[in-house]
């Protein structure tokens, strides 16, 4: 007999089985889940959104995933790097409206004079806000030197999907060779840990071959690896990318859009007190997907502040928002959306996860 949905959310603790039943929900049982994720994360995190500034540094990649539309294989995506001076002037922006922290992003790059490069980067923004910006990372699998080089240049959080959990998967969404390995990237969230930054991850959601049981997994590694904070959110097909022939076998993009914010609520119940994001690619498909994603238990937002002109450029999937809004306009934008949602914005605060500070202690 299928248990009902109040009986699970009641327990103390859920089986695999319970996530995936969780997973499955739909209309009254759905709200019953996404009410009680709003419950938990009130109680356990507040009703504020805390601001990451999204610089989207360079969109040259080394790496070929098979469903990425900045892959290095696409030919048909302009490539730019920011300069120093570009960067400066986006973190100064965000430090200038209070927004707490940044996330610098980029496809995956080595080398040595890219390594100083942001050295150097991390160091002038940390001079230019008096070391008030926060600063997030996400520019993938690095060696534990460099992690611990942009740790020590001021860097405190770090961005490293897994992408999806389950090694077999991982396989089937990426070229056969040592530089999409499973293992060295589960290995790179261990040393990114052991650094001592804060550690982020997440998954897409709706990649074909995915089952909901997957999903589960995904979350249940969440959990067993301790992951500070989580941005997961759909998988978008793109049309550049070898994935694309797959696109008949997808679920609807509203399905995935469910999906994705019953894995956002789910996820607040299971880890109370992590950061969670509500992405863009929620956005991609519903306008007001970021702010369903705050009313399901999300907790943070990525306002892209990268200059409008490489916007076009940064393209991992289609139908990417705000490609033709500025800072100030996507700015202004939020905060109304904020306030609608009844959330508040965490200005002038880092807002560090919770789960994060409580281990350290
Ligand atoms: N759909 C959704 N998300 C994608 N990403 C890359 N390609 C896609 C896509 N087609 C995500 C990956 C990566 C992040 C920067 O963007 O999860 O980690
Ligand atoms: Fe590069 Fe990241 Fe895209 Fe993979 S997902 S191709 S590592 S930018
Ligand atoms: Fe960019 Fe609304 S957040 S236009």
């Amino acid at each position: 007999m299928k248990e009902d949905i109040k009986s699970i959310l009641a327990k103390e603790e859920w089986s695999r089985q319970d996530l995936v039943a969780l997973l499955k929900t739909e209309g009254a049982e759905r709200k019953l889940l996404i009410d009680k994720a709003a419950e938990v994360k009130d109680h356990y995190v507040g009703n504020k959104v805390y601001y990451r500034g999204l610089i989207e540094f360079s969109n040259l990649c080394a790496k070929n995933c098979l469903y990425c539309g900045i892959r290095t294989g696409n030919k048909n995506t302009g490539r730019y790097e920011l300069t120093g001076e570009e960067v400066l002037e986006a973190a100064r922006y965000a430090w200038e409206n209070r927004f707490g922290s940044v996330v610098i992003q980029a496809g995956e790059r080595s080398g040595k004079e890219y390594v100083r490069r942001v050295e150097q980067l991390l160091r002038q923004i940390k001079q230019m806000s008096n070391g008030e910006l926060g600063i997030t990372l996400s520019l993938g699998e690095q060696s534990e030197d460099t992690y611990r080089r942009w740790f020590e240049a001021g860097a405190h959080r770090y961005l490293l999907r897994i992408e999806v959990s389950n090694p077999a998967l991982y396989h089937k969404y990426h070229p056969d060779n040592q530089l999409h390995d499973y293992q060295a990237r589960l290995n790179a969230l261990f040393l990114l840990r052991k650094v001592g930054y804060q550690v982020g991850s997440g998954v897409m959601i709706g990649l074909p071959f995915q089952t909901t049981e997957d999903l589960a997994d995904d979350l249940l590694f969440f959990r067993a690896h301790d992951i500070d904070m989580v941005g997961m959110g759909p998988y978008i097909e793109h049309k550049d990318t070898p994935m694309y022939r797959y696109k008949e076998q997808l679920m609807p993009k509203m399905e995935r859009f469910w999906l994705s914010l019953k894995m956002v609520a789910v996820l607040r119940i299971l880890m109370k007190d992590i950061n969670i994001a509500a992405t863009t690619a929620m956005q991609a498909i519903d306008p007001n997907g970021r702010e369903k994603s705050l009313q399901a238990g999300a907790n943070i937002i990525m306002p892209n502040l990268t200059p409008v002109r490489y916007r076009d450029d940064y393209l991992l999937y289609e139908d990417k928002p705000c490609t033709d809004e500025d800072a100030e306009k996507c700015k202004r934008c939020l905060e109304v959306r904020i306030k609608m949602a009844g959330s508040e914005i965490g200005y002038g605060e880092w807002g560090d996860s919770k789960h994060f500070s409580k281990r350290k202690k």
